[in-house]
């Protein structure tokens, strides 16, 4: 049988996109296939795209994961397409995980920008997930998600790449511009709405320095390294607004004046996209 490397790179700061990676890390091995598994948020993860170049030959498949900010895959997963060198011949399957208001053009922008760089995209997803900015909610968007049936999708898009790899008679690669599934509106949303924007409405996150310990918890539990400790904890310019400060903080001592209202915020636009909540796969 034909082999051939995988590279599963993922970022997840709530840990959705981590379970999928490992999923398919899982089912992947069960093949006894090559595979290397990378943590964006951690930064002794080797994802350096010099060496990843060097790691992946031509047959070989990346698979690239993400959650949707905004609409959009988050800002260091397009950073980290953005700086791949031209693959030609590599394959590439993109994934995102979404919680339940849209999937926006994240998957659509990962897959072209994908293509463009000489990827061939043999196979792609969206998968339903709980609402990770609303984890104290009672009822957050896409709760109990992904569950069973959104594994066994997930399972069946990586048999399919795995026959399209090991056989070249099962199928070909897909056209990256089916992942173009939004409505309008949606598409002309994206283009004026990020997570830049999203940072300046957002109040910044307040500390009380009655409350806080200095336990360092909020700056291990950044994602993007992005809080100091002087001593106090201290928010840079790069905050994803993942909320894993907040949430994680055991004393409660960072809030967000605005972080209960986003429920309403949510359900709404929730209502405006009109998205079928469900996981669905290209291939
Ligand atoms: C700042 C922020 C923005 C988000 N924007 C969207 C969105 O536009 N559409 C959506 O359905 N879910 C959105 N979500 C929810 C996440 O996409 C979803 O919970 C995802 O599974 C989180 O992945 P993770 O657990 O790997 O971090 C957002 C979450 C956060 C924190």
């Amino acid at each position: 049988m034909k082999k051939f490397k995988s590279i599963i790179v993922y970022f997840s700061p709530a840990g959705t996109t981590r379970r999928i990676a490992d999923l398919i890390a899982k089912t992947l091995n069960k093949s006894s296939h090559e595979i290397e598994i990378l943590d964006m948020g951690d930064p002794c993860s080797d994802t350096d795209f010099h060496t990843l170049k060097n790691r992946l030959k031509e047959g070989d498949c990346l698979w690239i994961g993400s959650p949707i900010y905004t609409g959009h895959a988050v800002p260091p997963v397009e950073k980290f397409i953005s700086k791949l060198p031209e693959s030609k011949g590599v394959f590439a399957v993109p994934f995102v995980t979404y919680g339940a208001v849209t999937s926006g053009v994240g998957l659509y922008e990962m897959g072209m920008q994908l293509a463009r760089r000489g990827f061939l995209i043999l196979g792609a997803a969206k998968i339903l997930a709980i609402h990770s900015m609303l984890w104290f909610s009672k009822n957050p968007p896409g709760n109990g998600h992904p569950g069973q049936d959104d594994e066994k999708q997930v399972k069946s898009l990586i048999k399919s790449v795995v026959k399209k790899i090991i056989d070249p008679d099962a199928g070909n690669s897909i056209d990256p511009k089916i992942l173009n599934y939004q409505p309008i509106k949606v598409k002309e949303r994206a283009k004026t709405w990020n997570i830049t924007l999203l940072r300046q409405k957002m109040p910044p996150m307040k500390l009380d320095k009655k409350k806080c310990t200095k336990c360092s918890i909020c700056a291990e539990r950044c994602p993007v390294q992005n809080i100091s400790l002087n001593p106090w904890p201290k928010i840079g310019d790069n905050c994803l607004l993942c909320f894993n400060c907040i949430r994680y903080c055991e004393p409660k001592a960072l809030t967000n004046e605005n972080l209960g209202g986003m429920e309403d915020i949510i359900q709404t636009r929730m209502l405006e996209c009109g998205e079928p909540a469900e996981t669905k796969i290209f291939i």
